[in-house]
C-alpha cells in the first residue's frame, strides 16, 4: 500500500456492519459514538491484508470465521491488571474462603479473563491462603489473542508494581538474559490454572460447576436481553452457596435473579 495514499474512511454502512458482527457474535453492544475506535483498531489489519477499504474488510470478516475472530479480537477492550479492585481479593480471603466447605477441590472461574492478570491474582491468593486444600482456576475469554498471552504467563516488568511484594517474591520469577525486562508466573501456579476460549454470549461448553465466579468488567459491554441471558448462563454454573463477583461499577440486582447481594458487586447463590 502506498504510504502517501489517503487513509481509508469507515463508511456508516461498514460501521453498522462491524457493530452487527460484534453484537451477533460476542453480544457486545458498541455505542454509536465508537466509530473512531473501530476504524483505529481495524486499520492496521486491513493494511496488513493489503485491502483498500473497510467495506472489503467487512465482507471478508462476514464470510471467513477466522477473520471474524480476528476482528472481534481487535474490537474487544481488554484492559486489566493484577490485583484490580483489591476489595474483591480481601473478600475472597476473609469471607469467601472461610465460607466454603472443606473436602472436594475448590474451583474458581475467571469468566472474562482478558490477558490473565485476574486469574493469576486469584491463584496467588489461593496459594497463599489455602495451602492445605486442592484448588483449580479456570479462566476464559472470547478473544484467542488474550488467551494466548494469558497462558504464556509472562508480563512486562512494570506490571510487577501492581503485585504486593510478598506475593511477587513467592509467585513470580524475574526474567534474565533474553527475558530481561519481563517476569513470569511461577510453575506451581501455572500447573493449577487452565485457559480456554469461551464465548459467554453462546451456550457454554461442559465446564462443571464452580464455587466462585469472577465476571468482572465485562457486563458493561452488554445490554438488555443479551446481558440477562449471559448472567443466567454463568450463574447456572455456580454451585449451591457459590459466589459471584462482578466489577465495582456493575450490578446484577436489576435482573431479578435468585441471588443474595452480600455487598456491592458480590452475590451469593442460596
Ligand atoms: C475489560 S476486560 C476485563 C478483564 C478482567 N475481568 C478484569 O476485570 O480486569 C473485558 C474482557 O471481556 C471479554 N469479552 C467481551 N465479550 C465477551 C464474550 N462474549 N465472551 C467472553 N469474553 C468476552 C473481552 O475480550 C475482554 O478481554
Amino acid at each position: 500500500m502506498n504510504p502517501l495514499a489517503p487513509l481509508p474512511q469507515l463508511s456508516e454502512t461498514a460501521f453498522q456492519g462491524f457493530r452487527r458482527l460484534l453484537r451477533d457474535t460476542a453480544g457486545i453492544d458498541l455505542a454509536a459514538s465508537k466509530k473512531p475506535l473501530v476504524s483505529g483498531r481495524l486499520l492496521k489489519r486491513l493494511r496488513s491484508l493489503g485491502l483498500g477499504g473497510f467495506d472489503d474488510y467487512l465482507h471478508l470478516a462476514q464470510r471467513d470465521a477466522g477473520e471474524s475472530q480476528q476482528a472481534i479480537d481487535l474490537l474487544t477492550t481488554n484492559e486489566t491488571h493484577f490485583f484490580r479492585e483489591p476489595a474483591h481479593f480481601a473478600c475472597l480471603r476473609e469471607r469467601i474462603l472461610p465460607s466454603l466447605q472443606a473436602g472436594r477441590p475448590l474451583r474458581i472461574w475467571s469468566a472474562a479473563s482478558s490477558t490473565g492478570q485476574e486469574a493469576w491474582t486469584i491463584a496467588m491468593v489461593l496459594a497463599r491462603h489455602l495451602p492445605q486444600r486442592p484448588w483449580e482456576v479456570f479462566a476464559s475469554d472470547i478473544s484467542s489473542r488474550v488467551i494466548a498471552t494469558a497462558s504464556r504467563a509472562i508480563y512486562p516488568l512494570p506490571q510487577a508494581r501492581e503485585i504486593p511484594p510478598d506475593f511477587l517474591q513467592d509467585y513470580c520469577l524475574r526474567g534474565t538474559g533474553r527475558q530481561e525486562g519481563q517476569f513470569a508466573i511461577a510453575p506451581e501456579l501455572r500447573q493449577r490454572v487452565r485457559f480456554a476460549r469461551v464465548n459467554l454470549n453462546a451456550p457454554l461448553p461442559q465446564l462443571g460447576s464452580f464455587d466462585v465466579i469472577f465476571l468482572r468488567n465485562v457486563l458493561i459491554y452488554f445490554n438488555g436481553d443479551a446481558r440477562r441471558a449471559l448472567v443466567q448462563r454463568v450463574v447456572e454454573r455456580l454451585a449451591p452457596r457459590g459466589w459471584l463477583l462482578v466489577g465495582h461499577s456493575e450490578s446484577v440486582s436489576d435482573l431479578g435473579l435468585d441471588m443474595q447481594a452480600v455487598m456491592p458487586s458480590v452475590y451469593r447463590k442460596p
